[in-house]
């Protein structure tokens, strides 16, 4: 679905996975999906491009963002809101000149331990679809695709909770169970589970699918990939047919 109808949708920061390029580019991959990361989370893709275009052109690598200023980083977030979140991108890239050699660190573990205003998903984020990681994200968007798609009926925040997705959201990047028609040399019959190859873009996948398809209101059932599989599809569908008795 991803790689069929989604896979750009003009977002510049969103680059095919290359396994080729070398450890500055990835390093470089890192720090645009960083700034496309903090930028998105709280305002949307349309309005976000613009603004990471303009950030690109002033600050284009890392050690341009830790040499500059917080009122630099501050007129050009400007009408973005949340400013707390520029000065985050400033705090972390000094660490990152100061202690990793101008590189966000290459795993998600190190990342989120050492780098001031990363945390859990961002981490997730950047270490997958940057360095290829196998590490899950779950933002608001995948928090919402897992509940329906298995149906939790529990407490959204609560620790039981965020365990189920979080764990969800890694078995998705671990190993891929779903025999995919795009790799069928990989995926010989009765030897399905093999590594996930491009883990990052199973992320976005997701995130994609819960911002799109899987919306807060008003969800795109009826076209969503998923929905023979879905559990709150399937319970919604079950309760609009007449009862049984009633036939
Ligand atoms: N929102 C947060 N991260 C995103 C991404 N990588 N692609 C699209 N929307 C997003």
């Amino acid at each position: 679905w991803y790689a069929t109808v989604h896979s750009s949708r003009g977002m510049p920061w969103r680059k095919p996975y290359d396994n080729t390029l070398g450890a500055d580019e990835r390093a470089q991959r890192a720090y645009e999906v960083w700034v496309s990361e903090v930028m998105l989370q709280q305002t949307q893709v349309a309005t976000v491009i613009p603004y990471y275009n303009a950030w690109m052109k002033k600050f284009p690598t890392i050690s341009h963002l830790a040499e500059s200023s917080v009122d630099q980083v501050n007129a050009l977030w400007k009408g973005l809101g949340y400013y707390s979140r520029a000065s985050r991108l400033l705090s972390g890239a000094q660490k990152a000149v100061k202690d990793y050699q101008g590189r966000l660190p290459d795993n998600a573990k190190e990342m989120e331990a050492n780098i001031p205003g990363i945390g859990r998903y961002s981490a997730g984020a950047i270490c997958s679809i940057a360095y290829g990681e196998r590490v899950p994200v779950l933002d608001g968007n995948v928090h919402r695709l897992f509940s329906r798609f298995l149906a939790l009926h529990a407490l959204p925040k609560s620790k039981a909770t965020l365990d189920v997705l979080w764990a969800a959201a890694t078995a998705m990047v671990v190993e891929d169970v779903v025999p995919s028609h795009t790799t069928p040399s990989t995926s010989e019959a009765g030897n399905d589970c093999r590594p996930v190859d491009h883990p990052g873009d199973v992320n976005q996948a997701l995130i994609e699918l819960g911002s799109t398809v899987c919306k807060i209101r008003d969800p795109s059932c009826t076209i969503c990939p998923l929905n023979s599989w879905c559990g709150a599809y399937n319970e919604t569908r079950k309760k609009s047919l007449p009862d049984i008795e009633d036939l």
